[in-house]
């Protein structure tokens, strides 16, 4: 009997402290969670208030290139970096991950990962001092023309001149000039700084637990296979993308003989873009059906006197007939739509949030074209969902992973490139379809969507190994040509070496942005465009009457009001509750994409077989080298590769 009483008094006892130590741990974490509500109130508006005035420093930077601008906008950026190193300590002193209210323990961990702030103060002023001269020097480079003879004319910029000129020109000679002048002006001034860029980049990346950059730029996407996931994605788009290579291989030598060759890669100066990675510039001779009449929306544009302004107009039209909402007065007060003459910018088309909620700007050197209109659409996509996050807390207001940023203007472009639409405003006469016409639509499409992919791929491809330490410095060119030639099956002009720094000929390189949210984005604005579709009563895959290319939700308030849903979220669920909402999947799908292009597909396997083209490609006959002396040395003769190029790339179906 004794015992049992003990037992029973023993665990009496036992339960009581037990009890009281619940007991008093709830009421801990109930009083913590309860200062931690009150202290993110403060937090968050001290968070927007110097997100604001960094937006405004460095929106009078970009905007006008100078170094008293440059200057301020590094003060202001070191002393917002103190006061989020500052808040983050606070923060980490929460118990948050036991916080019971969802909504606070996601803001809280967010506010945990404190970016490059996290480096001793000299050195994040070392790295944002680096970023900025990259940038400059990109926006600053300068170029001859190819015949110039004194150097007077020197002063092709590449907005609007260079793009211009790779747009246009048919001249492989003046191509290949173009090319590589603009590479000699920037990758040489780039190469030691970015170096430097990798080492610190890498270190604010430990600071806050991460093996290194790459890792720090994947956690936004919250899911550790994400990699995986992406290549499982590439493997399913690589099939369309041989096949529209294969085709173009084609049609590119039959007009420039013999330095295209019929089983290597494409020469990359040919494609109608400095970077190759959007080919419709080259459409026009390789059009599917040549004889059908081709509309020009660059002429018809110019020819209804459309000026930027219009542009944005036009787009702004297409999100208030689907019930979003309309551009503030300070977007029109406050944007630069046009390039100004009396100041050095950065061109570079952008969509700024200044975390205010009034106050929203576009930055964009716009020439009336066919492409910048497409582009106006994709920066006004940004606004909207700016716009439509405005009134969630601080740590809310970002897309649902960056990729969703980048499809909401994209996704509105694939209704307003449609035939049908360009009808209904105007734009196209109003006469009936030609099919053949329709495909050659199409096929333009294909080549500034489907070409991207790859492109979209690999610029994060050899960052990552990078930053993981997997390339080194030594390697920095010729990694980057290895990855060009296996999947994007191109090839420079000329051989290269380890002097050139070509990457950095592309912006989002110096200017430490990330890519892959655009090879995110080209998947998902075709799986969001396929749900709003067949939502509108618009698609149904077996009925040629309605084909997802023929789409258009031109003032389709159900699609409107099903995107606006999603685009209220923000960031403040994980990405596969935000995709669900609108799509009721929870993965990324390439299906979508290959769902629109299916006739071309079709078309282009066809022709492909026709044509006897060979599919994929051969080793390149150029060769990367360390020094430019090397190359000298082994030339003229065109000697076999000398150093090694990694693995072959040899892709055949
Ligand atoms: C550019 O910035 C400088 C200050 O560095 C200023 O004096 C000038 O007025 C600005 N130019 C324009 C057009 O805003
Ligand atoms: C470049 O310089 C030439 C000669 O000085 C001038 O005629 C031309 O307009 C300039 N072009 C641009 C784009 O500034
Ligand atoms: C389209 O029109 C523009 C402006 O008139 C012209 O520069 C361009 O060459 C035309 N493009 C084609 C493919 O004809
Ligand atoms: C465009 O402007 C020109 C010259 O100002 C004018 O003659 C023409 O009628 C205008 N076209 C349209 C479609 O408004
Ligand atoms: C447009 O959106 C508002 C909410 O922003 C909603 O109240 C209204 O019903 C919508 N209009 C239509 C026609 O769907
Ligand atoms: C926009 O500019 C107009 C004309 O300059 C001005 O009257 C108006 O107050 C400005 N609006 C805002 C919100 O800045
Ligand atoms: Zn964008």
């Amino acid at each position: 009997m004794i015992p049992r009483i003990i037992i029973c008094h023993l665990a009496l006892v036992c339960f009581l402290i037990y009890c009281d130590k619940i007991l008093a741990k709830d009421a801990n974490i109930e009083e913590e969670e309860y200062e931690a509500r009150n202290f993110l109130i403060l937090l968050n508006r001290q968070s927007e208030r110097d997100a604001n005035r960094l937006a405004i420093a460095q929106w009078a930077y970009a905007s006008n290139l100078t170094d008293e601008n440059l200057q301020a906008q590094l003060a202001i950026a070191s002393e917002v970096a103190k006061n989020e190193k500052e808040a983050w300590q606070r923060v980490t002193q929460f118990n948050w991950q036991r916080f019971s209210d969802y909504n606070l323990r996601r803001q809280f961990q967010k506010y945990s990962v404190l970016g490059t702030s996290a480096l001793p103060e000299e050195k994040f002023k070392q790295l944002n001092k680096i970023i900025s001269d990259m940038e400059t020097i990109y926006s600053k480079a300068k170029i001859c023309p190819k015949d110039s003879k004194d150097g007077k004319e020197c002063n092709l910029s590449l907005e609007p001149d260079l793009t211009q000129i790779l747009a246009v020109s048919r001249d492989a000679e003046e191509l290949k000039h173009t090319w590589l002048k603009w590479r000699d002006a920037i990758g040489p001034k780039c190469r030691g700084l970015y170096k430097d860029y990798v080492e610190l980049s890498n270190e604010a990346a430990r600071l806050n637990d991460f093996t290194d950059n790459s890792q720090y730029w994947l956690h936004d996407y919250e899911d550790p296979n994400f990699k995986t996931a992406v290549f499982n994605l590439w493997e399913q788009l690589k099939p369309l993308y041989l096949q529209i290579h294969a085709y173009v291989r084609t049609k590119l030598r039959e007009k420039y003989g013999d330095i295209v060759s019929e089983k290597g890669p494409i020469p990359a100066h040919l494609l109608g873009n400095m970077w190759a990675q959007t080919w419709n510039n080259v459409a026009e001779f390789m059009l599917p059906y040549p004889d059908v009449r081709d509309h020009n929306l660059t002429a018809i544009l110019i020819e209804k006197n459309y000026t930027a302004t219009e542009i944005f107009k036009t787009s702004e039209a297409f999100f208030k007939s689907i019930n979003l909402t309309a551009m503030p007065e300070t977007f029109w007060n406050n944007s630069i739509l046009e390039k100004p003459a009396n100041r050095e910018l950065i061109c570079h088309a952008s969509a700024w949030d200044f975390y205010d909620g009034k106050d929203f700007r576009i930055k964009q050197c716009t020439e009336v074209t066919d492409e910048q209109f497409i582009t106006a659409h994709h920066e006004m996509g940004h606004i909207e969902y700016f716009l439509q996050y405005k009134d969630q807390p601080f740590q809310f207001r970002e897309g649902a992973n960056d990729g969703f940023h980048e499809a909401i203007g994209d996704l509105i472009a694939l209704s307003v490139n449609s035939n049908k639409h360009l009808k209904k405003i105007g734009l196209l006469p109003n006469e009936k379809d030609d099919p053949k016409g329709v495909l050659n639509n199409l096929f333009k499409l294909g080549l500034s969507k489907i070409t991207f992919l790859p492109f979209g791929y690999l610029m994060d491809l050899w960052r990552w190994d990078i930053f993981s330490g997997k390339t080194t410095s030594e390697d920095y060119n010729c990694k980057w040509w290895e990855l060009r030639e296996k999947y994007q099956g191109v090839e420079p002009p000329v051989d290269r070496s380890e002097e050139d720094f070509d990457p950095a000929g592309k912006y989002h390189i110096v200017a430490d942005v990330p890519y892959l949210r655009y090879f995110i984005s080209f998947v998902l604005q075709y799986q969001f465009h396929r749900s709003l579709c067949e939502k509108a009563g618009q698609y149904e895959p077996n009925n040629v009457e309605k084909q997802l290319h023929e789409c258009d939700i031109y003032e389709n308030t159900v699609a409107g009001n099903l995107l606006k849903q999603m685009l209220e979220m923000g960031s403040s669920k994980p990405w596969p509750d935000a995709l669900e909402v609108l799509t009721g999947q929870r993965t990324m799908d390439a299906t979508g994409i290959l769902d629109f292009f299916k006739p071309l597909s079709k078309w282009l396997e066809e022709e492909n077989k026709k044509n006897n083209a060979f599919i994929g490609w051969e080793r390149s006959k150029k060769v990367c080298t360390r020094t430019r002396q090397e190359l000298l040395e082994n030339s003229p003769s065109s000697s076999t590769s000398t150093v090694s190029e990694g693995p072959s790339t040899t892709e055949s179906t």
